[in-house]
């Protein structure tokens, strides 16, 4: 690639990128964003760009919220730093602590902060296992996880993801995850099946594996409410009330993966709310901030904060945190967040717009492309398609989400294409119908440019 910065020729020899082809950014570099506004990000040309995944699922308040950076330069004056180890905590923690009891979707006993949602997955699996260690229950350990759950990437994340990317090659060193189908129609219905013999079926698989491993053996479930980077999926109706009924019989835990979906992604505060589930531990990150700074943590219920003081009664303590559990600068943005996310009415606000974006994205329900549209509140998918009637994807290695993205890029709009040619929408939650449309008529434009290449 000509014209490139030095600070994109030094980025692509020194800094390893996540979730990149280390040949490909050697050869092309990066694309250095130097700054936000509202939606959009700029490269270092001033080119402007919708972001159209708010980064990864997470800017909720866009890319120049002057509150969030004021709370934090606030906080950085007033205490920069101080941890919550040995009975320490830093004011602006029990502020947050109070404020997030309060938006919680279930009855919660108490919070535990971490610094990403890997992190908030990796003590989730922790605790399930101290849990049932502390109240004698050492024989149940095993998890439950979905195809095309995405979970995060530290070793125990990865492990209960099942997306393969993060897997292969690492050696993960966790065992004790079984791996059940991910529940959506559109890519996993046989034939001529109907939605709700489908449904029988996902409920079937999840019973039989139970009875084959045993409940006594099976210690928790973690889901996504809806699958984000697995393909935006939404299960069929009744799978999450049936689940979660099989979960109670079995006393099984359920791990809600609310890091992309926890305040306002959906349209209400949590996917817990839409789905009407029955978590013992929520999982959350992300829009926690807004992103704006790195801060993740879990709802614990009190069933399960009463098997951690059991182990705490015989250790002596609860032997797990960071050093920057619940950073006080970071608390800072995330309270600041969820007070404007409140008074702004964020929630009503994405149930609004949302409803535009769904509607937008409905329009290309029939292109020759597209298999499949979905999506709720502010996130959506456009599955593309070889053969849309029999549901056919494209061979990978035709490349044509990648076509598309590249298309898209240049009308400004960044986009991702997800599981090979997912198109996946999940703006910044302040997003407003005017740029939703800008959205949409970009993506109506490249549709049909993508139709020409691809019959070319
Ligand atoms: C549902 C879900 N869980 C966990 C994670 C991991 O979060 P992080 O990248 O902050 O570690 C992600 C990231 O996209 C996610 O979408």
């Amino acid at each position: 690639m000509t014209n490139r910065s030095n600070a994109s020729r030094v980025d692509s020899d020194h800094h390893l990128h996540p979730y990149t082809s280390i040949q490909q950014i050697e050869k092309d570099g990066p694309l250095v964003i130097t700054k936000g506004e509202r939606v959009r990000v700029f490269d270092e040309s001033g080119r402007s760009f919708i972001e159209g995944m708010s980064g990864l699922w997470c800017a909720g308040l866009g890319f120049s919220e002057k509150r969030l950076a004021e709370a934090a330069y606030r906080q950085m004056l007033e205490l920069p730093y101080y941890h919550s180890f040995n009975g320490r905590v830093p004011r602006i923690v029990t502020e947050l602590v109070e404020e997030m009891m309060s938006w919680s979707p279930v009855p919660m006993e108490r919070l535990l902060f971490a610094n990403s949602g890997s992190e908030s997955n990796d003590a989730a699996y922790k605790i399930v296992h101290y849990y049932n260690n502390a109240i004698g229950r050492p024989e149940k350990k095993k998890f439950i996880a979905r195809d095309k759950g995405y979970h995060g990437t530290t070793a125990a994340a990865s492990a209960l993801s099942g997306i393969m990317a993060g897997k292969t090659l690492f050696d993960l060193p966790i065992g004790g995850v079984i791996r059940i189908s991910c529940p959506h129609y559109y890519q996993y219905a046989l034939p001529g099946e109907a939605l709700q013999s489908y449904s029988d079926r996902l409920i079937e698989e999840i019973e039989q594996v139970i009875a084959r491993e045993g409940a006594d053996t099976i210690a928790a479930f973690i889901a996504e409410p809806v699958i984000g980077g697995g393909g935006v999926m939404i299960p069929p109706p009744d799978y999450f009330p049936r689940v979660q009924e099989i979960l109670n019989k079995n006393d099984i835990l359920f791990i809600a993966d609310e890091v992309i979906s926890g305040f306002g992604r959906l349209g209400e505060p949590f996917g817990t709310q839409v789905f009407n589930l029955k978590p013992d531990i929520i999982t959350v990150a992300k829009m926690l901030s807004s992103a704006y700074a790195p801060i993740s943590a879990l709802y614990l219920n009190d069933r399960v904060c009463a098997g951690l003081r059991k182990g705490s009664d015989k250790i002596g303590y609860f032997g797990h945190g960071y050093t920057y559990s619940g950073h006080p600068m970071a608390a800072a943005v995330a309270l600041e967040t969820l007070k404007i996310y409140r008074g702004d009415g964020i929630i009503e606000h994405v149930r609004r717009v949302g409803a535009h974006l769904q509607k937008g994205l409905r329009r290309f329900v029939s292109h020759p492309l597209v298999g499949e549209v979905r999506g709720m509140g502010l996130i959506g998918a456009i599955e593309l398609a070889d053969d849309p009637v029999q549901r056919k994807p494209f061979p990978p290695e035709k490349g044509v989400g990648s076509f598309f993205l590249r298309r898209a890029f240049d009308r400004g709009l960044i986009l991702r294409a997800i599981q090979g040619d997912i198109l996946a929408f999940s703006p910044p939650l302040i997003i407003n119908e005017d740029e939703i449309d800008e959205i949409i008529d970009i993506t109506a434009a490249v549709l049909d440019e993508t139709l020409d290449w691809v019959r070319g």
